[in-house]
């Protein structure tokens, strides 16, 4: 019989080097919007592989900027999967659109675009995909619906630091991205803190003011704007691990090889489409008996997590404000299925080794 092991879903990576990073920093003198937030700028960027990157407060911050910069307001709409975090949808609201809700394709859990046409009205100002657990959204059809009803394509990126869709990185296909540097994301600044990436200037130059209270100069403020800046300390944290990420994801792609090879089935594994390269910021997998498996798996130090059990247009929240909305088929089936398991680029095999075991022993005890 295996030890037991205590393995956690993810684990922040820290070293000397960001620590010393940190100190530096503190010792400069310099805290808010300052160097290391423009290098920090210029190297994600360069990594998206567009002109520009702005930095903000949090994931949620930036998809409120893009939208606030894009004019979306009262009596628009914009078209988003219920299917992932609150925030793809309460920036909508906060501008004063609506959220409209489009379910999800079967295979990658991102929008199903050939549903999205179907829900286009007159008052449609976006579409807003998500790149779903590391897996890129089906940009083409996206890009085409777009293009042919004049509406702005957003990204939520949020999960994709480092994804690309037919051999392009997330983050230039759409006209601005939004990325997320929550501590539980691909890279992280250990805090909370977001991009808007974009290759068009005057959406750069429109959320740069807006992140900093409008402001043209040092008192002068031609745009009535937020406080939603970044800080030097997360930059200097930033920049140490936008260097490491390429070898993360790599280490994540690794890792879901030997899951998908160990558990193929016995459960549905992730797909990556061959159009896409999947950076598996979560390993999800779906089974009917989900809540039996995550508590065989607790009881033996294997901690998972659902991400979502309760999709976007269910959520109390939102239902008090739009009321109820129609049923989205695989969005609300999936929510009772999925299970997030560990993943983190620092996961030995042993310990791949150790969860795969344990999920087949829980399916071979339930023949
Ligand atoms: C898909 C998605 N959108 C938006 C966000 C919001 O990002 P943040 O938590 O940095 O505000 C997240 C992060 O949790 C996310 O996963």
């Amino acid at each position: 019989m295996t030890e037991k092991m205590s393995i956690p879903l993810i684990k922040v990576y820290m070293d000397e080097d960001i620590k010393n990073a940190v100190l530096e920093v503190l010792d400069s003198g310099w805290y808010i919007l300052h160097e290391k937030v423009k290098e920090f700028e210029r190297k994600f960027a360069k990594f998206c592989a567009v002109k520009h990157a702005v930095c903000v407060a949090s994931g949620t911050a930036a998809i409120f900027l893009t939208l606030k910069v894009l004019d979306i307001k009262q009596g628009d709409e914009v078209i988003i999967p219920s299917y992932s975090f609150i925030a793809t949808a309460t920036p909508i609201m906060e501008v004063g659109a609506k959220p409209v809700f489009v379910d999800i394709d079967a295979r990658t859990y991102t929008i199903d675009s050939e549903k999205i046409k179907a829900v286009v009205t007159k008052r449609t100002r976006a579409i807003m995909p998500v790149h779903l657990y590391g897996h890129p959204a089906n940009m083409d059809p996206i890009l085409e619906i777009a293009k042919e009803n004049n509406l702005y394509v957003i990204e939520d990126a949020c999960q994709a630091h480092g994804a690309e869709y037919k051999t392009r990185r997330v983050g230039g296909i759409g006209h601005a991205a939004c990325f997320s540097f929550y501590p539980s994301k691909n890279m992280t600044v250990c805090g909370d803190g977001g991009a808007v990436v974009t290759n068009d200037e005057e959406i750069a130059e429109k959320v740069r003011k807006l992140r900093d209270h409008g402001r043209l100069d040092k008192y002068v403020f031609d745009l009535k704007g937020y406080n939603l800046r970044f800080n030097e300390i997360q930059a200097a944290i930033g920049i140490k691990q936008l260097e490491k990420l390429p070898k993360w994801n790599e280490a994540r792609r690794n890792i879901s090889g030997m899951y998908n090879q160990a558990l193929e089935g016995l459960v549905a594994t992730p797909v990556e489409e061959p159009w896409a390269k999947h950076v598996y910021h979560l390993y999800v997998i779906r089974t009917k008996k989900r809540d039996e498996l995550k508590e065989f798996l607790s009881r033996h130090g294997i901690s998972t997590l659902v991400h979502y059990p309760v999709p976007i247009h269910m959520q109390p929240a939102i239902t008090s404000i739009l009321g109820t909305q129609q049923s989205l088929k695989n969005t609300e089936k999936f929510a009772k299925e999925v299970l997030s398991i560990p993943m983190y680029p620092g996961l030995t095999k042993p310990e791949v080794k150790y969860v795969s075991d344990k999920i087949t022993e829980f399916f071979e005890g339930c023949k």
